[in-house]
């Protein structure tokens, strides 16, 4: 172990390993795991990490070398920590003792149940839409809408920063793509226009976010959808972080921007805010719903949601749409804007607007990456974003925000960002040369990592709020 194999190692990105050679498909993994194993042996590779609890505000979790971390928790998306409500947990127990633990096959055979069906009409309602579809999982729901309705002939126009499944869905679809830059309208025109002016015959399907979750930014929707109108294109929207989050009744960045009911395809998670696996899509035609039950594979091809996991999604919509939901989204944006005005306070600039993703500026990965094993050490769980998720020189650590954090997770995590940023940076805020950085054992003991976060956050009756105080 040296300072050369720590450079090499975080010269590298996940992006160099992504088309390996050679003749022997599993032998050529291997390259892979090495650059892994040394990221490992420095501490400085911090993905694919599981917990053995629910995600709490502060949880234990484990490396797959069963390395244990414990600390303050921002890496988990239960935005209105739905995941440990009772009125849900008992949804749960009653769809089991109804149902029994259920896998009946596919929505194309009798893979839906009197609870899945209910829970369609339920979010078509919710959302303003006429029909709603299911779907094992919010990338099965996107890949599997636009590989449904766009043939190769077709065309999509999509934003450059759209989520993975919308963008491996449109590369499944066709390859007549054209990516517009992130959020302008303008491009997207441009795209469009072209080709229009070449193709008046087939289909264009234009994709964007409602809510970005790497920079908490959301397009213009009126403009979006009246500039699918002038091409003939179909809107696509992926409202999978805001639905049930934002918005006053929770209806998300549609319901802000007031545009519910009027987006031709409304596409969502419940990963985030319900408490479950699966996905959706709204349409306002029930040709779309029947379209995509027989020629959308992850529908067709895939099981039905199952009753525990429709009940629990069930629910939690029903928490969302009520004044308690209204309370756990206003402690979530508490939350938000405490984290983004402490983040500020210790230097750090945070992209976009308020939402329950923060994220904070870092820029070099290699001072990401390291700065990860700072944070994990003192005692913050957050997850750093990097090349190829962001573009190069723009790594960042993500936030999400819960409704069950308090004041004094929000100050814990700031300054442990900062601590750690300044313990591993020269005056120049520069990554301090290797050698100086102590690269010995990164697990923490747990009892000192939570001493930490209480000495460096206060206590909960201690922090000052500052949406309280206005
Ligand atoms: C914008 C967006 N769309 C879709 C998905 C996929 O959702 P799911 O986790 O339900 O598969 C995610 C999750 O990461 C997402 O962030």
């Amino acid at each position: 172990m040296g300072t050369d194999d720590i450079r090499s190692a975080l010269s590298r990105t996940s992006f160099d390993f992504r088309r390996p050679n050679g003749v022997d498909l599993i032998e050529r993994t291997q390259g892979f795991h090495d650059w892994l194993e040394t990221c490992f042996d420095y501490g400085i590779w911090s993905y694919g990490r599981a917990t053995d609890q629910g995600p709490r505000r502060h949880v234990a979790i484990l490396n797959d070398r069963g390395e244990r971390t414990e600390g303050v928790n921002f890496a988990s998306q239960d935005y209105l920590s739905l995941a440990a409500h009772p009125e849900i947990n008992a949804a749960a127990h009653e769809a089991i003792d109804t149902y029994g633990v259920h896998s009946a096959g596919s929505p194309a055979l009798v893979g839906n149940t009197s609870s899945s069906l209910s829970l369609e009409e339920k979010i078509a309602d919710f959302v303003k839409a006429d029909y709603v579809s299911l779907f094992p999982t919010g990338w099965a729901a996107g890949f599997g809408t636009i590989t449904g309705l766009v043939r190769p002939f077709d065309h999509i126009v999509i934003d450059a920063l759209a989520h993975a499944c919308l963008h491996s869905g449109a590369q499944a679809a066709t390859k007549n793509i054209s990516l517009f830059r992130h959020n302008q309208v303008e491009d997207a025109r441009k795209k469009l226009a072209k080709i229009r002016a070449k193709d008046t015959e087939n289909g264009i399907l234009l994709i964007t976010e409602g809510l970005f979750s790497m920079d908490s930014d959301s397009p213009d929707l009126a403009a979006m959808q009246e500039l699918a109108d002038e091409y003939q294109a179909t809107l696509f929207v992926d409202v999978a972080h805001d639905l049930g989050s934002m918005g006053p009744t929770g209806r998300g960045v549609l319901e802000k921007q007031n545009m519910l009911g009027k987006v031709d395809i409304v596409m969502g998670s419940f990963s985030k805010t319900f408490a479950s696996n699966g996905g959706f899509v709204a349409t306002r035609k029930c040709g779309v719903r029947e379209y995509l039950r027989f020629y959308s594979s992850p529908n067709t091809f895939s099981n039905a949601l199952s009753p525990i996991q429709t009940a629990v999604v069930s629910k939690a919509f029903d928490i969302v749409a009520s004044d308690e939901g209204r309370t756990l989204r206003d402690r979530n944006a508490r939350n938000g804007i405490e984290l983004r005005s402490f983040l500020k306070m210790a230097g750090f600039d945070v992209y976009g607007t308020l939402s329950p993703i923060v994220c904070a500026h870092i820029g070099e990965e290699d001072l990401g990456r390291v700065m990860g094993r700072k944070i994990a050490e003192l005692g913050l769980i957050a997850n750093l974003v990097e090349y190829p998720a962001v573009s190069r020189k723009q790594a960042r650590f993500r936030f999400q925000v819960m409704a069950n954090h308090t004041s004094h997770d929000t100050i814990a995590a700031s300054r442990i960002l900062a601590n750690a940023r300044s313990e591993v940076t020269d005056e120049k805020g520069r990554l301090k040369p290797l050698d100086e950085l102590s690269w010995g054992p990164a697990a923490q003991s747990p009892l000192t990592a939570m001493a930490k976060v209480k000495e460096i956050g206060g206590t909960d009756e201690q922090a000052p709020s500052i949406a309280a105080t206005g």
